[in-house]
């Protein structure tokens, strides 16, 4: 997100390797991380015929201009003839909501376009590298000479594109799990009471990283605790986001009305999971309801529990293609036990809440050989106040 890579934009003139290009379109791409979905974010620099930064622009929203159109639009021809452009993924190369990239490139006169990412659709694959070709530009795949560092640049390409490229390949949701623990470990005390473990400055961070995703997901249990509203609240991004709830028996249907969520969101952006065995009685309680949520009938399993990989799949159905899981304890547990969490983005605070009493976020998750421990991949760790997040895929 906005933290891959934070960097300021250049002076014009100034010098950049080509790793530097592309770490400054990775940190422009990242710019659009609230706005793009179901886009990928991508960010586009680019360089003078002597290597000095011209310009830089990313994808700002969906069905907005690219990045390489954002970027190359206040350069004159003069400005362009021998310029290189490095895009995060290569250029687009048929006409969909915006013309191709690649075919407006290909009428100027550029040197080199270098990419990060090849189109993860195979289809379509190498054909913008292709058009920017036959036009007489140069066009290749990004990869540094310095092992670490193209290691390094790769990663964070693919985090940049992460949910649009799992979506490409998987035809799935991409799953990200926030938690706000304590130092050992707990995210709530057993009475309930949950509010506050972290500071204001991570708090801030969630309603941020609620933009990126197209929902938020959560438990009965936090509903019923918490009662809470679920919304985007940043000084910066006004946003109207989805919610989904897990209540497997109906059983928060009939209160529906007194929660917050019915107040705050319109019920075309509720998503009430349920079994799918009980929607005669739930079809019911609905005809009789003022503004429903939008009933998701999901399968169970053979313990009675929701069958996440067929929620997930239902979802997808309904065109969501990403959620943010925000809790509670066994939502979250779950949630990991089934290995659906794409990337995790844990807060710890500086306290101790103390197992005894409290309930830990992986209370389901039974691990009887160290050989079957969960690691968290490519992991980065940011502070917000007092708080640090550890943020890597699952
Ligand atoms: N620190 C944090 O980051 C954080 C975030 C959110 C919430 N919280 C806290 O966490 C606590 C709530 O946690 P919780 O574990 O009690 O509640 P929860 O995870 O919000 O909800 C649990 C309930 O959701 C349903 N559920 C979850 N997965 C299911 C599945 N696969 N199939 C069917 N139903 C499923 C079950 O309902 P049934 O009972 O109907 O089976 C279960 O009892 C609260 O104290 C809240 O304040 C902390």
């Amino acid at each position: 997100m906005e933290r891959i890579w934070h960097l300021p934009t250049p002076e014009r003139g100034t010098k950049l390797s080509s790793s530097q290009a592309m770490k400054l379109a990775i940190s422009e791409a990242s710019k659009g991380a609230p706005r793009v979905s179901p886009n990928p974010m991508v960010g586009a620099v680019v360089l003078d015929a002597q290597g000095g930064f011209l310009s830089c622009g990313y994808h700002e929203f969906y069905g907005g201009p690219h990045a390489e159109v954002n970027a190359l639009k206040n350069l004159s021809p003069e400005e362009l003839r021998g310029a290189h452009v490095f895009v995060t993924l290569e250029p687009c190369a048929h006409e969909g909501k915006t013309p191709s990239c690649a075919k407006t490139m290909a009428k100027l006169p550029l040197k080199k376009v270098t990419f990060g990412l090849i189109d993860p659709n195979p289809l379509v694959a190498g054909q913008g590298a292709e058009i920017l070709r036959a036009a007489g530009i140069e066009a290749e795949v990004f990869s540094s000479p310095n092992a670490e560092e193209d290691h390094d640049i790769k990663i964070k390409l693919e985090e940049a594109c992460e949910a649009f490229l799992w979506n490409f390949r998987q035809k799935k949701v991409f799953v990200a799990l926030k938690m706000a623990s304590s130092l050992d470990g707990q995210v709530a005390l057993r009475s309930g009471e949950s509010q506050w473990i972290t500071g204001p400055e991570s708090r801030e961070y969630v309603h941020y990283l609620r933009a990126c995703y197209d929902a938020i997901l959560v438990g009965k249990g936090t509903i019923e605790f918490d009662n809470p509203s679920l919304n985007i609240r940043h000084p910066t991004i006004e946003k109207k986001n989805k919610v989904i709830v897990i209540d497997a028996e109906a059983e928060l249907l009939s209160r529906f009305s007194d929660l917050k969520l019915s107040k705050v969101h319109a019920s075309a952006d509720l998503f009430w999971c349920v079994a799918a065995e009980i929607k005669e009685r739930v079809d019911k309680v609905v005809a009789e309801m003022s503004g429903a949520p939008q009933i998701v009938y999901v399968k169970t399993n053979v313990g009675g529990d929701l069958d996440l990989q067929d929620l997930l799949a239902q979802l997808y159905r309904q065109g969501l293609r990403s959620v943010m899981v925000e809790g509670g304890a066994m939502t979250a547990s779950s949630f990991i036990d089934d290995r659906l969490v794409n990337r995790l983005y844990m807060f710890q605070a500086p306290i101790i809440m103390g197992s005894g009493g409290s309930r830990s976020w992986t209370e389901t998750i039974r691990i009887s050989s160290m050989n079957e421990k969960i690691h968290v991949k490519n992991p980065r760790y940011l502070t917000f106040g007092n708080d640090f997040m550890i943020t890597g895929t699952l």
